[in-house]
């Protein structure tokens, strides 16, 4: 049967880490300058509805890293569900390329995809999550405290589809996850029984405020992201009415712990949600964090495609 790779929650904490063993192994691999072809004469075609720096470029690189290619698909191009029917565009695609990622508005849209398709399909973010982003934070927050277990990662901000993946890769991984956010802006419900499940049997603890003070006390991790998601746009002004007590500013970053480090999926909306001096300071992990969807992306590739 093909696999798909649409949401951490599909994937046990074992499968997980594995992933995550084949990322360092990867990463190691291309420092040390020899990147195996593991899937030579692959090709992945990548959809995108939304704009994108970071997924595009780390998954045609990742691509090329492993002998294949990639093909972009604009959004004019392919027209997902208006020009063509999604299940017409995946059963299509299918006879083309080896495998499809995809940038959806609708979290629905990735799954008619994957349901539809002979191939292997990766979510690249849909409304609901963003699960190659969770594996390069889960990646570069294991390259700062050797692994997720018992660790304290607070996510301040607005409970978007990437919290609902951070709180997933932590509950799996037995990471404490705390999420403060202003009322009216609370992660989907469902996402949050599912991370209770999920931390039923990890033993890892998810605690839901609204004050990002006590929420960043004893974190290792402080992550944060923008607070008008692609697609929100005609909320925006109303939001930066409501988001600015949830900044990541050098006073929020100092009440965590003294090795805390900052995390943020990019791009960055600085002076909002992250000041110049936290994105850029000692804390900040940032741009190893950017480079890591390169790696993670990597795993899933030879996971989904060899
Ligand atoms: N973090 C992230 O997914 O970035 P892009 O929107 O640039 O792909
Ligand atoms: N929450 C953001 C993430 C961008 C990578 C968005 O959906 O726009």
């Amino acid at each position: 049967m093909k696999k798909d790779f649409l949401a951490v929650a599909d994937y046990s904490p074992s499968e997980v880490q594995e992933l995550l063993n084949l990322a360092v192994r990867l990463k190691q691999e291309h420092q040390n300058g020899g990147n195996a072809p593991l899937l030579k004469g692959k090709v992945l075609g990548m959809i995108f509805q939304k704009p994108s720096l970071r997924t595009r470029v780390s998954f045609d690189m990742g691509m090329r890293h492993l002998g294949g290619d990639a093909l972009y698909l604009s959004p004019s191009e392919v027209g997902l569900g208006q020009r063509e029917s999604i299940a017409d565009v995946s059963r299509v695609l299918s006879g083309y390329v080896d495998g499809i990622m995809a940038r959806v508005f609708a979290h629905d849209h990735i799954l008619q995809l994957a349901q539809w398709s002979s191939i292997p399909v990766i979510n690249g973010l849909s409304d609901y999550n963003h699960p190659c982003q969770a594996m390069a934070d889960a990646l570069t927050i294991q390259e700062e405290f050797g692994n997720l277990k018992g660790l304290n990662v607070t996510y301040v901000g607005d409970g978007n589809n990437v919290a609902v993946s951070l709180m997933h890769i932590c509950a799996k991984l037995g990471a404490n996850f705390t999420i403060a956010n202003p009322a009216d802006y609370d992660m989907f419900s469902p996402a949050v029984d599912l991370a209770k499940e999920i931390a039923f049997d990890s033993g890892a603890k998810l605690t839901f405020l609204r004050d990002p003070h006590t929420a960043v006390k004893d974190a290792h991790v402080i992550y944060t992201d923008t607070w008008t998601s692609m697609g929100q746009e005609a909320e925006s002004k109303k939001r930066e009415l409501v988001f600015p007590p949830y900044q990541v500013n050098d006073q929020l970053v100092s009440e965590a712990r003294n090795d805390v480090i900052v995390l943020h999926c990019l791009p960055a909306h600085r002076g909002q949600e992250i000041t110049d001096a936290v994105a850029d300071g000692e804390h900040s992990r940032l741009f190893p964090q950017a480079h890591n969807r390169l790696h993670a992306q990597k795993a899933i590739l030879v996971h989904l495609l060899q």
